[in-house]
């Protein structure tokens, strides 16, 4: 008989089977290879000028632009939640060509970061997002030359200026988020030479050129027509995200980000296998708002979602996730 029954019986048995460990919630629990805990995650916060309640985001469901007393009270919560810190976002009432309100010592996010430093002292870590676009009435993350185009070193001027602002309002981690060439170091000298050397310094190294950021721009009324392609990543490119964030080595960055994360899981992998300092990553509004969507229509299990693509980011290689639900994650207690 030249069926070989002897050798179909074996392989109907299989000696080799990886769902062992699969097969309880005690063993699955024992080999997961990814932890997520509140510290792992940052939540990213908008506060406007002159509101006295918080505001819905219409493109982000769950998410607010925040008035300074909800701002204060949420982030209460998230230091009692445990998480690792807050990014500030400021939407100012005006704008102008040079984004002044940044500078401002009473502008929006300068006066936040006070309010929130006095409230939550050394419970979390807050930081404060350090570009130029919520304050620019042509919504660039820089200011412009003579033929409208963003002027590189110009805007270093008004980030070194931002950043002592920042520093002297209490923030204890400036995220600088505005791609310009040399913006690290040119921070990282203005803070040093002002006696700010405690003050650390996230840059977001491989910030790409995404339609992911969508929501975010409404979240800030973003004044911005056109796009970034010409200081944002072009997204086809993986080695000049690891250029990027090895220069921000160079310059002095505490900690690099990789931005967006999904659709970047592969840059992040790259930059955690060959940086020397934390690597974080920010799953961004889009990336959110695409969960929250179908969420609301039923489509799938929200939480679930959120929660599958930030252990996968920190699978990837990030030490911290940048995420909209980390604070009703761990309030549910799906992160704990
Ligand atoms: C720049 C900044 C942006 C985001 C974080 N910092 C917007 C942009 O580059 O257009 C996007 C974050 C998100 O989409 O969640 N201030």
């Amino acid at each position: 008989d030249a069926f070989r029954h002897d050798v179909v019986t074996a392989a109907l048995a299989p000696s080799i089977r990886p769902r062992r460990l699969r097969q309880s919630a005690a063993m699955r629990r024992l080999v997961s290879e990814t932890d997520l805990r509140p510290r792992h995650l940052v939540l990213p916060l908008f506060v406007r000028e002159g509101l006295e309640h918080p505001q819905p985001i219409a493109s982000m469901p769950g998410v607010q632009q925040h008035s300074l007393d909800s701002l204060r009270r949420i982030v209460a919560e998230a230091a009692q939640a445990g998480l690792g810190g807050v990014m500030l976002f400021g939407v100012p009432a005006t704008r102008d060509a040079i984004g002044s309100g940044a500078t401002d010592p009473d502008g929006i996010l300068n006066v936040a970061t006070r309010a929130i430093v006095a409230e939550v002292g050394d419970a979390l870590v807050v930081q404060t997002d350090l570009c130029l676009d919520e304050f620019t009435d042509h919504g660039h993350c820089g200011v412009l030359d003579a033929r409208g185009h963003v002027d590189n070193d110009a805007t270093l001027q008004r980030y070194t200026a931002m950043a002592i602002a920042q520093a002297e309002a209490g923030s204890h981690l400036l995220g600088l988020s505005g791609m310009m060439d040399g913006q690290t170091a040119a921070v990282r000298a203005a803070l040093d030479a002002a006696g700010h050397t405690d003050v650390a310094l996230l840059a977001y190294s491989a910030k790409y050129a995404s339609a992911f950021y969508g929501p975010f721009r409404d979240a800030v009324e973003s004044q911005l027509t056109g796009d970034r392609r010409t200081y944002q990543l072009d997204p086809a490119n993986g080695r000049e995200g690891v250029r990027e964030a090895l220069l921000d080595l160079d310059e002095g960055a505490d900690i690099v980000m990789v931005k967006p994360a999904l659709a970047y899981l592969d840059v992040l992998r790259q930059v955690a296998d060959r940086s020397t300092v934390p690597v974080w990553a920010y799953m961004v509004s889009g990336e959110y708002a695409m969960i929250a969507a179908a969420a609301q229509n039923g489509w799938l299990d929200g939480d679930r979602a959120q929660l599958e693509g930030l252990v996968s980011i920190r699978r990837a290689g990030a030490d911290v996730v940048l995420s909209y639900a980390a604070l009703d994650l761990v309030q549910k207690g799906l992160v704990s």
